[in-house]
């Protein structure tokens, strides 16, 4: 789909108007919107056609309701309106303008696409200065996402005739619309990947989509995957012990976005290059860091790194499908659990969305991928192991998979002294019960990064909420034989899962975990990935990006 703006209301040709089904490339069709008071909006650059939008919404009895459609195939026109404004007419309901927010306009734009799809090839929507930058950004992401469609595996796929979206809007709105369209390739990545079946996406396949980014921007992005054997060297028993289960082999894909010279430059002896030898790996990097006693810090290569150009790390549980393992899971919707690899999903296509839109910021993503199954060889409720920090953790649930492959990954991405890590995983039943499909969960150890994801969150419309991790929380995951165990009690279960991850962050590390369980898929008839959170996080890599310069 080409999305453009555009100060031309479009031009085509009366005789084809009439035709419904017309698959003829030249028919356009002219979107207006339209509020809840009859206004409409962006008037100021429809006046040629004001006339005709009045009688339509007075014939009509349009109200302006959000969603609400009428066309207008110039049929009951007379000849001459037609002649001199050969167009098809769409008017769209927004509603109330005081509360049109992201989840208003993706209705609108899906209506938009849906209403026009089969039956034009280009369609060019008044904006003019209705909205303002965010909601523009919005609305055009959710214009193109609306265009999105998963049905490879369909012998019969219907191909829309529409081709064009032209935004009708001042040229100064450039920038975010570029944005938008990165924003939307990373995304449609993310939900690519997460929609796959768990035979066709597994460990492996995760990699490898991962290395086909670092192919294609091997400018900006090294990829690197570390499988079960150096996982096992580095100690990683919390990840192995999920990933044993399965004949799939667990992967850690480590993805370097270099958007900052520095970091770029200074990195090429990274753990890319150091094949076989992790230890090695480990030994180049930077060890439990003194980081605020020092602005210059050694970097993971070795070479002094300043912390300007210190990447924020983005860590996704890649459970490409969680069966529960032992403690397995029962039969209802278990099919959905190969959404259970949305967060690292939704890591990779930010990293890809960063790829496009060259933001000048570092960024880590690690996708800690790993099969849940249960087999001969699976974890057993009540098995004790170590993490790579040295803690030991007794699993007594193994369908509390995803907490102990993020551990782990946790561990290790620390060793890049990362400004930020965030963390992203359908971790949790218990946030959906307290969140529902609205907002995902945020969890933080620091002010900071919770302002600044809020802030995206509200710019993004792609909504979080923050959610408790008090100290009295953490004795609930107390052991009476390990360090800690990995479940807490009936209570809080999103909570206890936090914790959980919170005993693998170092003091002083910022931190944040946002759990998408009920936010990165939709259940049922529509079942399929939303891509979120891509949107969130880069809208908050944008901010970042324009804070550092
Ligand atoms: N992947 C699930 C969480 C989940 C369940 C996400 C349903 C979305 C919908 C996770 O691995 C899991 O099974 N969590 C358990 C934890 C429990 C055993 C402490 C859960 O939520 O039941
Ligand atoms: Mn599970
Ligand atoms: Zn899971």
């Amino acid at each position: 789909m080409n999305i453009k703006l555009t100060t031309q209301l479009p031009k085509t040709h009366t005789q084809k108007i009439l035709k419904k089904e017309a698959n003829d490339k030249d028919s356009s069709c002219l979107v207006v919107l339209i509020d809840n008071k009859k206004n409409i909006l962006a008037s100021e650059v429809l006046s040629d056609y004001q006339e005709r939008i009045e009688q339509l919404i007075d014939v009509s009895h349009f109200s302006g309701k959000a969603c609400e459609t009428v066309t207008d195939y110039a049929l009951a026109g007379d000849k001459k309106t037609t002649k001199e404004n050969p167009l098809q007419l769409l008017l769209v309901g927004v509603g109330n303008v005081d509360k049109l927010n992201n989840s208003v306009l993706q209705k609108v734009a899906k209506t938009i696409y849906q209403s026009t799809q089969k039956r034009v090839s280009s369609i060019t929507v008044a904006v003019g200065d209705a909205l303002e930058e965010n909601e523009f950004g919005q609305f055009a992401l959710n214009l193109l996402a609306s265009t999105y469609r998963f049905d490879k595996y369909k012998s019969e796929r219907a191909t829309p005739v529409l081709s064009d979206i032209y935004l009708l809007a001042d040229d100064n709105l450039q920038p975010a619309l570029d944005f938008a369209r990165s924003v939307f390739v990373g995304q449609s990545l993310t939900r690519d990947v997460a929609n796959e079946p768990g035979n066709i996406c597994f460990p492996a396949y995760m990699a490898e989509q991962a290395q086909e980014l670092g192919k294609k921007y091997s400018d900006v992005l090294k990829v690197t995957v570390l499988g079960e054997d150096e996982m096992s060297t580095l100690g990683m028993e919390c990840f192995l012990a999920v990933s044993k289960g399965s004949v799939r082999e667990g992967k850690l894909v480590i993805m370097e976005y270099q958007g900052k010279t520095k970091f770029t430059a200074k990195n090429t002896n990274s753990a890319a290059k150091v094949t076989g030898g992790l230890k090695a790996i480990a030994d180049k990097l930077p060890l439990k860091g003194n980081k605020k006693a020092s602005k210059v810090v050694e970097g993971h290569n070795g070479d002094n790194v300043t912390n300007d150009d210190a990447p924020i790390v983005l860590v996704g549980k890649g459970v490409t499908f969680d069966s529960g393992g032992i403690s397995i899971k029962p039969g209802a919707a278990m099919d959905e659990m190969k959404f259970d690899m949305g967060g690292s999903a939704a890591v990779l296509g930010t990293i890809k969305a960063l790829c496009e839109a060259r933001l000048p910021i570092n960024v880590v993503g690690a996708l800690a991928c790993a099969e849940n199954m249960p087999s001969g060889e699976a974890t057993r409720p009540g098995d004790i192991v170590k993490a790579m920090n040295g803690t030991s953790v007794e699993i007594l649930n193994t369908d509390a998979e995803g907490r102990l492959v993020l551990a782990d990954t946790l561990c290790y991405v620390q060793r890049y002294q990362p400004k930020a890590i965030i963390d992203v995983a359908t971790l949790t039943g218990a946030c959906v019960v307290a969140l529902g499909h609205v907002r995902s969960a945020v969890f933080s150890n620091d002010e900071d990064v919770l302002f600044e994801l809020e802030n995206a969150s509200a710019q993004s419309g792609d909504l979080i909420w923050h959610m408790p991790m008090d100290d009295d929380y953490q004795s609930l995951l107390d052991s009476p034989i390990a360090d800690m165990q990995n479940i807490g009690g009936k209570g809080a279960g999103a909570v206890t899962a936090a914790c959980f991850l919170s005993r693998f962050i170092e003091e002083g590390q910022a931190w944040a975990h946002l759990d998408i369980a009920g936010t990165a898929w939709v259940s049922g008839k529509e079942k399929a990935s939303t891509g979120r959170p891509v949107p969130l996080f880069m809208q908050y890599l944008k901010n970042c990006a324009e804070m550092a310069s």
